[in-house]
Order: C-alpha cells, then sequence, then structure tokens
C-alpha cells in the first residue's frame, strides 16, 4: 500500500474514532438529560410520610367545610338519601343498572331475606361506544334502555316479578348527582371521559325513565345511587364492620357513614337511625399539598374538565397511564430517548392506558420482555434497550407509587374525621373499607403500596383495626338491595 493509501486510512479511522466518540457524547449527554428528567419528575412526586399527613389533614378539613354549606369546599360531600344500610331482611327480585364508565352492567338479584341472602344473581356487560360519551343524553339513555329490555327479556320461569308487580332498579350512577331524594337527583357534572352537555343539570331518574318508556319497559327506578353508596350497602349486608368505600378504577370516590347531626347543611328530619350516608367525591379534592407536576397541569389543562377532579387526575387508571406517556413523551422530545426523532404514536394522548402500564410495572422477566413488546406494539417502538426498558419501569413506579400513598392519605382522613384513626382506652372497634375498582384489583403494586402506606400512617396498633376489604363489583348487588329496602312494596307479601 502506498503512502499515500496509508495516510487517507489513518484520517478515516481517526474521523471515525472521533464521530464515535461524538456520538457516544451525544448519547452520554442525551441519557444524562433524560435521567435529570426522570429525576426531576421523582422529586417533585415524593410522598414522604409529613406530606401524606398533610394531605390527610387537608381532606378532613374539607370534608368538614364540604358538609358546612353547600359549595363550602371542593368536596362536595353530597347526601345520599341513605339512612338505612342494608340488614339482610331485603327480598324479592330486583333489578340493577350499573353506568359509571366505558362499560355498564345490568343485573338480576333473587333477595331471599334473613336466610337465604343472594339466592340467584344474573348480569350480563355491555360497552358504551366512545360516540355515546360525548353525545347527547336521550341517545345515551336510549342505548342503555334497550340493553335492560334485552336482558329483561331473558327472566325465565323460575325468576319472574309477581304478576301486577312493576320490576324495580337500583341505578347506580357513577357521576356527581345531587340528590334530590333516594330515586331522584340531577346530575352536577360529568367526569372520566364523558361529556353530555344537555344531560347537566338534569333529573338523571327522569332522562332514564323516560328512555325505558320509548323502550316499552314498565319498570321503576326505586333508588338512585352513587358506586360508593351502592359498594358501602353492598359490603355492609356481607360485613356489618363496613363503615366506608372507597373505588379505585377509572375515577376514584370515596364514601362514608356520618352522623346525621354532624351535617349542619343537612335540613331535613334527623333521620331514625341517626346516620347518613355521605358520597364524598374525593375525586374532586385538591390541596397545595398535593405533589403537583407540570406534567399533571397539562393533563388537567387539556382535559374535559380542566380545574375539576385533580385528586382523581393523580390516582385514578383513567389517568395513571396517560402521565407516564407524558413523560416519556418529554424524554424523547428534550432528550432524543427514543432515538432521533420522537415516536410519532407517543405524541397520541391516552394511547398508553393503565392495565399497559400495570403490565410493564409487573414484569418479572431478566430482560424486561413485556416492557419490550408494548413499546413494540403500542407505541411502535422496535428497539429498545434493557436499560430504557428500566427507566420505564421506574417511571411506572413513580406514578404509581404517588397515586397510591395520595390514595391511603385520604382514607386516613376519612378515618381522622371519624375518630378513628387512634386507639380509645384499649377500644378494639373493627372498622371495615370496602373497596373495588379495577385498580385496585388488577395493579397488585398500586394496591400492596395503598395498603402498606395506610399502615405506615396509622401506625401498628390502629392499623390492627382497620380492615381493607375487596368488595368486587359490590356496587351492583348493593344498589339492587337499596331498591330492596326502598321498595313501593315494601312490608307487603313477597311471592318471588
Ligand atoms: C365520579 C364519582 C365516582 C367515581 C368512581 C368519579 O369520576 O365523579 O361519582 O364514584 O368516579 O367511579
Amino acid at each position: 500500500m502506498g503512502k499515500v493509501a496509508v495516510g487517507a486510512t489513518v484520517i478515516c479511522v481517526a474521523a471515525a474514532a472521533a464521530l464515535l466518540a461524538r456520538h457516544r457524547m451525544n448519547c452520554s449527554g442525551r441519557w444524562a438529560k433524560a435521567m435529570a428528567i426522570l429525576k426531576d419528575f421523582e422529586e417533585k412526586c415524593g410522598t414522604p410520610i409529613g406530606k401524606l399527613r398533610q394531605v390527610a389533614d387537608a381532606m378532613t378539613v374539607e370534608m368538614h367545610a364540604g358538609l358546612a354549606s353547600e359549595g363550602g369546599s371542593k368536596l362536595k360531600m353530597l347526601i345520599s338519601y341513605v339512612d338505612n344500610l342494608p340488614t339482610g331482611d331485603e327480598k324479592g327480585l330486583f333489578y340493577a343498572l350499573d353506568l359509571g364508565g366505558t362499560n355498564f352492567r345490568v343485573i338480576r338479584v333473587l333477595l331471599g331475606g334473613q336466610e337465604g341472602h343472594v339466592v340467584k344473581q344474573e348480569f350480563e356487560e355491555g360497552s358504551i361506544p366512545p360516540h355515546l360519551m360525548t353525545g347527547s343524553s336521550n341517545d345515551l339513555f336510549d342505548y342503555i334502555a334497550e340493553a335492560l329490555a334485552k336482558f329483561i327479556a331473558t327472566e325465565d320461569e323460575g325468576i319472574h316479578v309477581s304478576p301486577g308487580r312493576q320490576r324495580e332498579l337500583g341505578f347506580t350512577f357513577s357521576f356527581p348527582v345531587r340528590q334530590t331524594s333516594i330515586s331522584s337527583g340531577n346530575l352536577i357534572k360529568w367526569t372520566k371521559g364523558f361529556s353530555i352537555d344537555d344531560a347537566v343539570g338534569q333529573d338523571i331518574v327522569g332522562e332514564l325513565t323516560k328512555a325505558m318508556d320509548r323502550a316499552g319497559l314498565d319498570m321503576r327506578v326505586a333508588a338512585l345511587v352513587n358506586d360508593t353508596i351502592g359498594t358501602l350497602a353492598g359490603g355492609r349486608y356481607s360485613n356489618k364492620d363496613v363503615i366506608a368505600a372507597v373505588i379505585l378504577g377509572t375515577g376514584t370516590n370515596a364514601a362514608y357513614v356520618e352522623q346525621a347531626h354532624a351535617i349542619p347543611k343537612w335540613h331535613g328530619l334527623l333521620p331514625k337511625s341517626g346516620e347518613m350516608v355521605i358520597n364524598m367525591e374525593w375525586g374532586n379534592f385538591r390541596s397545595s399539598h398535593l405533589p403537583l407536576t407540570e406534567y399533571d397541569q397539562a393533563l388537567d389543562a387539556e382535559s374535559l374538565n380542566p380545574g375539576e377532579q385533580i385528586f382523581e387526575k393523580v390516582i385514578s387508571g383513567m389517568y395513571l397511564g396517560e402521565i407516564v406517556r407524558r413523560v416519556l413523551c418529554q424524554m424523547a422530545e428534550e432528550a432524543d430517548f427514543f432515538g432521533d426523532t420522537v415516536p410519532p404514536k407517543l405524541k397520541i394522548p391516552f394511547i398508553l392506558r393503565t392495565p399497559d402500564m400495570s403490565a410493564m410495572h409487573h414484569d418479572t422477566s431478566s430482560d424486561l420482555r413485556v416492557v419490550g413488546n408494548k413499546l413494540k406494539d403500542i407505541l411502535e417502538i422496535p428497539d429498545t434497550s434493557l436499560k430504557m426498558r428500566k427507566v420505564v419501569v421506574k417511571l411506572c413506579d413513580i406514578v404509581a407509587t404517588r397515586g397510591a400513598c395520595l390514595s391511603a392519605a385520604g382514607i386516613v382522613g376519612i378515618l381522622k374525621k371519624l375518630g378513628r384513626d387512634t386507639v380509645k382506652d384499649g377500644e378494639k372497634q373493627k372498622s371495615v373499607i370496602a373497596l373495588d375498582g379495577g385498580l385496585y384489583e388488577h395493579y397488585t403494586k398500586f394496591s400492596a403500596c395503598m395498603e402498606s402506606t395506610l399502615k405506615e400512617m396509622l401506625g401498628k396498633e390502629v392499623s390492627e383495626n382497620i380492615i381493607i376489604e375487596l368488595s368486587n363489583d359490590g356496587s351492583g348487588i348493593g344498589a339492587a338491595l337499596l331498591a330492596a329496602s326502598h321498595s313501593q312494596y315494601l312490608g307487603m307479601d313477597e311471592s318471588f
């Protein structure tokens, strides 16, 4: 080889080495930048125990304010008109309709009183087509009423209502409703991606009843309940120590049993039981103590309900995956985390759902295969290194931990309001909280973190008396039970 050729080769090798070095520098620079974004996010999401105590205290304060007057707090503290929870005496055939998210359920329950309890139960599930979530009130209620009519048509010889009697329904409607009685109320606002303008302010039972008429159904709505109220009623039916219910699903909320005299804004007669179940609508809680980030602010600003449901937007299943997507997008845009271009799919809001986030978070394979596949299948990012996948898992952990810790703090807030956050004179009164919702049921790391945080906040002695009980779809049964205890045929001889 001539000198010139050797010289050229040397120059090429040197140039390649320089390029490689620059590339490495760039890569490590980008990586460092991505890690800085992650670290900053982690710090802002921090939930040290002191902060959680502040959140719990703020929850208690807001509960008092919401009970004192209408509009006294971001917590609506809605009166449910449920002043008697199921006793076990409920008898007969009742229906329930559960509408609270993208799925709905119709349920038929045969209640057999003290001896029989739930003799038979049948249900069918359907999903709400997305266009009905933002369409018109009539279209949504017609769709549901028709599904209900089809289900009723499957009533067989064995279980049917007595001739001449109207079928009765417990309607679980899981949105904020200002109730005017146990079986009537007006929608305050939509949440969880629903936005049907002509329904806001409307009498929800009236709307459903009109749709049932159009579908040729002769049915009476005997109880209108929130899913938290249904869960509390269903929980109490199987365990008399149930005092509160929490939903951790697409949305989040809590209900609890309050002393009626402790509700200044309740201007009705004091119920015989002295109690009233309150639907807190805690999803709308907000406080300066909440660890919020710029990602949460952007998510809120671009949502269908800006400024509303701030607690829900950091805790619930509808939003957790979306928060992860937003941080990943920032890392891709600012630090080329996924390479020189931002994967186009990563820019699509809500493309990363919480169940997918949960699957990634729970990935135990040594090469984080599930994470790799989710990134490939959902975000169309073909190649990711193990190092990158670990970062994604870490991100899921930060977001889920914050949500879980804050839900625990919310529960402590309720226990404080009820004076059940301390042990009085060796008293061993059990407090059971019925929990329901897909997030709690299926996102194990979330529920485990929520429960351990609750223990940590309450301390060993108190937490021995606080029991979290999964009430799987208890809200449907709960609504049927409340329909039974508010039946127009109550006291009459029941024959199935
Ligand atoms: C609604 C509540 C409901 C909760 C859980 C929230 O978005 O406002 O009424 O209980 O979701 O389904």
